[in-house]
């Protein structure tokens, strides 16, 4: 019966405190295993983006940020004491272009950039760029890149279902210079940085107390900053000990390979083998919006072969691989009616399936524990890099971003009340906030600090 399943379903998505303090423990043995040592599957990246912005960084910037649902061009005016305005244009990337060759994706990017520049500027634009000015452009380019400097980076691997050939290895900052100027685009491009990175910078702008940023999206990650000296896999590079570095934990890629630590049901384990990159990124494929909608469906598909769920109709449109969007799950779940209105038109309008009552509780049901499975993994995350860091004591806020963070329901109260399962009362210290646009505005500052550096000649 439904109740039956719904039983056997809850056994499966659900993580007990203990099993989150083991979880929160094997990840932060993690973490500092990637600050020792190169080459490991979380790869903690040094991101050369030294200390906190003072929040008086000021001017105008050009933002251009790849990775997330959207492509985005951003004109970013920081106006200092935390304080700025963004102007932005998104284009939408289709799932061709994702496995296009990388330098076309490029192309498009620059692309997208002549078009806003050219739309802003001339007379009544907001643009005013003078014959032989060049911008300072950021490039926000969100998937883990090895670097030795701000404005380099070597893509490791591709996330979140990319493939785009000839781009793995190769330093993408230099495949974009190429395509701008292929394009004479009126720019310099001084960063190339993650979005976790431009978010943890962006968030500490307008609240200093922020010490972690995180994104919750289409992949999930985060940023954090640490002791240069904490680093020891770089200590060859005789930066100054007393620095600050923020770390690019890509921690997506927690438990990949291996699979030692993490609960995966069978849902997950297809997910997994039907990705372009199985065995990769475990830990962002429980928990990030590009995987959740179809862990649901296929949990639908399963009890539609079972025979429990839509008898006597016909169930082709669901049973499409990624035929439900996350964004769906989470308004099952956030559904405010006790007809659960939401879900007859949802389920009617995007798979021409009827529904009872009873079948459409079962479906909140299953949304609730999926998104909560999801947010309570992100606590060990967070829990790991305030361990770490002895924040717990000290308290700090959590800049997050992403679509799950932001529209997924009650998701910010699970992550804490994960943080209280794993460390008891005192981890409500711990504040995650929704964190100030990281790309645009992070890269502008980061552009800004780095400018100011090298203006200082470090
Ligand atoms: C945006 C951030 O709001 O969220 C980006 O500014 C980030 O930096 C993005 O990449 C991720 O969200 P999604 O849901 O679009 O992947
Ligand atoms: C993926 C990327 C990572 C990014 C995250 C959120 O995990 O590998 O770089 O920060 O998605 O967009």
């Amino acid at each position: 019966t439904m109740a039956d399943h719904l039983r056997r379903l809850e056994t499966l998505f659900t993580l007990t405190p203990q099993r989150l303090r083991m979880i929160t423990h094997a990840f932060r043995e993690t973490l500092d295993l990637g600050l020792e040592k190169k080459e490991q599957v979380v790869p903690m990246i040094p991101t050369f983006v030294f200390g906190w912005p003072t929040g008086q960084e000021k001017g105008d910037y050009l933002a251009i940020d790849l990775g997330g649902t959207n492509l985005r061009v951003c004109l970013v005016h920081l106006q200092g004491q935390g304080k700025f305005e963004v102007t932005q244009s998104k284009y939408r990337l289709t799932e061709e272009q994702k496995q296009d060759e990388g330098q076309k994706l490029f192309d498009f990017c620059a692309e997208s950039l002549k078009t806003f520049i050219d739309s802003n500027s001339g007379e009544d634009g907001i643009l005013n760029i003078e014959p032989g000015q060049n911008l300072p452009l950021g490039f926000t380019f969100s998937y883990p890149c090895r670097q030795d400097s701000i404005d380099h980076g070597v893509l490791i691997r591709w996330t979140k279902g990319f493939g785009a050939p000839n781009t793995e290895g190769h330093n993408v900052a230099e495949m974009f210079q190429k395509s701008l100027d292929k394009f004479e685009l009126p720019v310099t491009l001084t960063a190339l940085i993650n979005d976790t990175t431009g978010t943890l910078i962006a968030s500490h702008y307008v609240h200093p107390d922020t010490r972690i940023a995180c994104i919750f999206g289409t992949g999930c990650n985060a940023a954090y900053m640490e002791h240069v000296k904490d680093v020891p896999k770089i200590k060859d590079l005789g930066i100054d000990g007393d620095l600050d570095m923020a770390i690019n934990c890509e921690w997506g890629a927690f438990d990949s390979f291996e699979h030692e630590h993490l609960p995966r049901t069978k849902y997950d384990i297809i997910i997994d083998e039907s990705s372009n990159k199985p065995a990769e990124q475990a830990f962002e494929k429980l928990i990030s919006g590009r995987y959740l909608g179809e862990i649901m469906r296929l949990v639908i598909c399963e009890l539609i072969d079972d025979g429990i769920l839509f008898l006597g109709q016909n169930t082709y449109k669901v049973e499409v691989p990624n035929a439900l969007d996350t964004a769906l799950v989470s308004l099952m779940e956030s559904d405010p009616t006790d007809e659960l209105l939401m879900i007859i038109g949802i389920m009617s309008h995007f798979f021409a399936l009827e529904t009872t009552l009873a079948e459409r509780q079962f479906l909140r049901a299953i949304a609730r524990l999926i998104g909560r499975r999801a947010a309570r993994l992100s606590a060990c995350g967070i829990g790991a890099i305030v361990g770490k860091m002895g924040y717990l004591e000290s308290g700090c806020n959590v800049g997050c971003d992403g679509s799950l963070y932001n529209k997924y329901p009650g998701f910010a109260g699970r992550i804490q009340e994960g943080l209280v399962d794993i460390y008891g009362e005192k981890a409500r210290n711990i504040y995650t906030h929704h964190a100030e646009d990281g790309s645009g505005v992070g890269s502008a500052i980061i552009a800004a600090m780095t400018k100011a550096r090298k203006d200082a000649g470090v």
